[in-house]
């Protein structure tokens, strides 16, 4: 492999996934999630080299070029996705980092794996990368990889951006690796973080193993270096959703799924399936508001989206069983003949069919317990140039500190949910169209464009 990029992005997967067409031919689409969503155009511009996993266990890729980017696939093996990816990534930190909403759980093979795994990922960033070029790696599955690059390429130029919320230190302490973790981010220069709060306890984890009080402002020394933490909160791509919208197929779209609920009032949420996204406390509250005769079957509707996500892992699996047995519910005590009132959908979804979504939604509720950020919900408000729609979302959801006009709400409190959704679905136009008008300035001002230029102006004027 040639030292030869200037710019490397260092993320677990890759921005693109194998398809198969009807004819049985093989190509790559754009890969969903915020993060992809949110780096591949900088890629793009940046003309950089991507480094990541391509989602298939044992696969050997040459380097390849896609979409624009040049990709550098690294190979899991089945068990290092059993173990690195399902296990430590997302079934010790991910829990552990989201409030421990679920239990986490704390195996030395899962952490073996996550070690052996970082070091391959670090190995591919010192073998693609230029001298003094920089290097952005991505979220909780590659804490590691800052110092163990470090170690192996000290010319670079290295952040680190954490997609997903960073837990206070009594939360963190459970982590037999914990000082493993700090250390391996402490080789970064930069560190980014959703939230100003993520940033501050990660700043105390850190001074207090590097014994550094001393330090002034968002550091911490380390020998002879300075690591900076800060708050990035990162955004959507507002002028790709314009264009979205802008577009007659999308919005005939818009209009057919409004006629084929037959004029009901829509109620939409959007996720992957995962236990932080608060999927059964919103469901719970709309089938207590059809109960209580609130709402009536047939005045309103809840289309829930659920994009199947990590399905070998196990709490992922009994958060499956409980959802569709909980739709299955209040559609079998409500429904009326063709009316069913909860449009549960367990699949994933191009652009355009989202914002058609959108557009046709008069509620998007956004309900996570944590959520480090949520573009979702930026999503809604960056396709509603029309200024209609209610946007309810939780106060846990990083996009909170940004979308104070939303309608917010604590999703643990099911009453308190239940209001919020019936003031949303009732909120008059002009109403709406005041909060939407605020937050669609915030959204506008802060796209995902200004986030990466504000990460990497901060990492290259370190
Ligand atoms: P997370 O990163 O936890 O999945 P976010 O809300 O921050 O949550 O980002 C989710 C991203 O994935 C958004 O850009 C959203 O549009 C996209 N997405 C969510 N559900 C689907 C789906 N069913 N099909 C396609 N894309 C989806
Ligand atoms: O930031 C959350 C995150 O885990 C990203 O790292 C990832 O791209 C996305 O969610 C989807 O998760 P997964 O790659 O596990 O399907």
């Amino acid at each position: 492999m040639s030292h030869a990029s200037e710019f490397v992005v260092v993320a677990n997967r890759l921005p693109v996934d194998r398809v198969t067409g009807e004819d049985g031919t093989a190509s790559w689409r754009r890969s969903p999630g915020g993060l992809v969503t949110a780096i591949a155009p900088v890629m793009q511009r940046r003309k950089g080299a991507w480094i990541g996993w391509s989602g298939a266990p044992g696969e050997e890729l040459e380097p390849f070029e896609e979409d624009g980017m040049s990709l550098v696939a690294v190979p899991l093996s089945a068990e290092e996705v059993e173990l690195y990816y399902e296990g430590f990534s997302n079934a010790t930190l991910w829990p552990l980092y989201h409030d421990v909403i679920a239990t986490p759980i704390y195996k030395r093979r899962y952490w073996d794996a996550y070690v052996a795994v970082n070091r391959r990922f670090a190995e591919a960033a010192a073998g693609v990368a230029a001298q003094g070029a920089m290097v952005w790696v991505q979220d909780y599955q590659l804490q590691l990889v800052p110092a163990m690059l470090r170690q192996l390429r000290p010319d670079l130029r290295i952040g680190f951006f954490l997609h997903i919320p960073f837990p206070p230190v009594e939360l963190f302490h459970q982590l037999p690796w914990r000082r493993q973790i700090i250390e391996g981010l402490l080789g970064a220069d930069l560190v980014g973080f959703q939230r100003p709060g993520a940033a501050a306890n990660f700043l105390r984890l850190a001074r207090r193993i590097t014994e550094s009080g001393r330090a002034q402002g968002p550091v911490v020394q380390v020998g002879d270096r300075q690591v900076r933490a800060q708050a990035f909160p990162i955004s959507v791509d507002v002028g790709e959703l314009a264009e979205l919208i802008a577009r007659p197929e999308v919005r005939e779209r818009s209009e057919e799924i409004r006629a084929d609920l037959g004029g009901a009032k829509i109620l939409l949420g959007v996720d992957r399936l995962d236990y932080t996204k608060g999927i059964g406390q919103r469901l719970e509250a709309f089938g207590e508001l059809l109960e209580d005769g609130e709402l009536k079957p047939g005045e309103a509707v809840f289309v829930q989206i659920a994009t199947p996500s990590r399905e070998r892992v196990e709490q992922y699996q009994l958060l499956r069983d409980e959802i569709e047995q909980l739709v299955g519910r209040i559609n079998g005590e409500h429904a009326q003949i063709g009316v069913p009132p909860v449009h549960y959908l367990h699949n994933s979804y191009n652009r355009d069919e989202l914002a058609a979504l959108y557009l046709a939604a008069d509620v998007m509720v956004v309900t996570p317990l944590r959520d480090g950020m949520n573009l979702v919900a930026k999503e809604y408000v960056a396709c509603r140039a029309d200024l209609h729609g209610s946007l309810v979302l939780s106060e846990f959801a990083g996009a909170a500190d940004e979308l104070r006009r939303a309608f917010q709400v604590n999703p643990y409190d099911i009453d308190g949910l239940k209001q919020t959704l019936l003031t949303a679905l009732r909120a008059e136009p002009a109403e709406q169209a005041r909060r939407m008008r605020s937050m669609r300035r915030r959204v506008i001002e802060h796209d995902v464009d200004r986030w990466a230029r504000e990460f990497l102006e901060a990492l290259e004027g370190h």
